[in-house]
């Protein structure tokens, strides 16, 4: 097989190299494109377009397989915790037993996060959305922890990585303690990193909380299957504005921001409205897939459809069976999972979604879990970041260490053109 492309242009002929991938993906490589031929690619929503080569997620869309550097999502949903998930995307291997007792151990020292941060949670009113918090609550740490990440030092960037682990569930847990009106908890470095998550959340000062063994394996594992997809929209704002040299906690707060849009990572809370509105509608499902398919209608079928999976999520199985033992176990009877599976054997059997490959997504069903968790509907998404940061610094980290040139899209301009005032 030639490895390059020939381009044929104005009668002449262009090769440019062809580039694969480890699981044979292929690109062509058009690095020297303008300067050989004056033409840009042109590719709105990047849909045809690789921005890097990266070392850390696999997605297969056709056959539904998501990897993190070689283990399937589904071997380490049954096997591994959050915490050993986290190490094995960012130091690129599953941890020893050494390895994550001293990453427990750094993280647990650096659980604490300056008191002056409150000054800028207690500037918000108790009605803003908890994504807009959390995205200047991230920002702060760059405020209070100046020291940009020196890169070419090992020691810098894991002290960087260390205190974004061990804050960034802290800020998550007050904003939702914000929101909720509730004072504040602190992290309790007795527990495991997500038993002290679902304390720093839930922990209330009259009375003791008691760990629920179920409630903490449903989060290690909602926590994993949002750790980190190789370059969606919210890691790929990530990885531009940490190609800048901007810091860690800058480019991580602005892929908060990224990911609270109702079409990434804002799905979750807006699946739950939508199966609420059909409940309250009298649960007529059809009505709803009508809407959904009518091109005049900007009505979205909220979890559905997905820019690289044109089969199944793998996530989505995995959390559609964890919804179902969630709610047996906690012996909960939502009527919203009933709706959701009606509307999915619907969609399922619709030749508009069938045509287009729309399948449930990672949002579909996470946000019936965190219902039954306790969690409130518009903090679904902030546990959403709470799961993808450790993906979001892998990322960054990859993306500083192999130098990539600053991230600056080229355009057709179709304004004006040259006039006099
Ligand atoms: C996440 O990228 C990632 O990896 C993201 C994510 C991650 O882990 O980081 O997986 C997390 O963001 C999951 C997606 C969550 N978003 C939603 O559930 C919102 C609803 N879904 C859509 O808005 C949409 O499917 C997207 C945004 C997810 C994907 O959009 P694309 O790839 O740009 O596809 P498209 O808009 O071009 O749609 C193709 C066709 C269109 O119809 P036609 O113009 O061909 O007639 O499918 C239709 C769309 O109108 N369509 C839908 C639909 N999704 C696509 N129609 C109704 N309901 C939907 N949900």
């Amino acid at each position: 097989m030639s490895d390059f492309v020939k381009l044929t242009y104005q009668n002449k002929e262009f090769e440019f190299p062809l580039i694969q991938g480890s699981e044979n993906e292929k690109g062509i490589d058009i690095k020297s494109l303008r300067a050989q031929t004056g033409l840009i690619t042109f590719d709105p929503g990047y849909k045809n377009t690789g921005s890097c080569k990266s070392n850390i997620t696999y997605l297969n869309g056709e056959e539904g397989i998501l990897r993190h550097r070689g283990y399937s999502i589904e071997d380490l949903c049954e096997k591994a915790s959050f915490l050993e998930v986290a190490f094995l995307l960012i130091f690129g291997e599953l941890p020893t037993e050494k390895e994550l007792n001293l990453l427990n151990e750094e993280i647990k020292k650096d659980s604490l996060v300056d008191e002056d941060l409150k000054l800028i949670l207690k500037s918000f009113p108790k009605a803003a959305h908890p994504m807009g918090i959390l995205a200047s609550l991230t920002s702060g740490l760059t405020a209070f922890n100046p020291s940009t990440v020196n890169i070419d030092s090992e020691e810098d960037m894991r002290e960087a990585i260390i205190m974004l682990m061990a804050k960034f569930p802290i800020l998550t847990s007050w904003t939702h303690r914000k929101v909720k009106g509730l004072p504040l908890n602190y992290a309790n470095i007795s527990l495991s990193y997500v038993e002290n998550i679902a304390h720093m959340l839930f922990k209330l000062p009259h009375q003791d909380y008691i760990l629920n063994p179920i409630v903490i394996d449903a989060l290690n594992k909602l926590l994993i299957l949002h750790a980190d997809h190789e370059q969606n929209c919210s890691t790929s704002t990530v990885r531009i504005v940490g190609s800048s040299e901007a810091g860690l906690f800058a480019s991580v707060s602005a892929g908060v921001s990224a990911l609270w849009g109702r079409l990434h990572g804002g799905a979750n809370q807006g699946v739950i409205e939508m199966l609420t509105a059909i409940k309250r509608d009298g649960g007529d499902t059809k009505k709803f897939m009508s809407r959904a398919k009518d091109k005049n209608d900007p009505f979205r079928l909220m979890g559905f459809g997905h820019r690289v999976y044109k089969n199944f999520d793998p996530r989505a199985r995995i959390i559609k069976k964890a919804a179902n033992d969630v709610l047996k176990e906690l012996k909960i009877n939502d009527p919203i999972l009933n709706i959701a599976k009606k509307l999915e054997e619907e969609a399922l059997n619709d030749s508009y979604f069938i045509d287009r490959k729309l399948y449930p997504n990672v949002d579909f069903y996470s946000g019936i879990i965190y219902r039954a968790l306790g969690i409130p509907t518009e903090m679904f998404t902030v546990m959403f970041a709470l799961g993808r940061l450790p993906g979001w610094i892998a990322q960054w980290s990859e993306m500083r260490k192999n130098i990539e040139p600053i991230g600056r899209p080229r355009q057709i301009y179709t304004g004006e053109k040259f006039r006099t005032i």
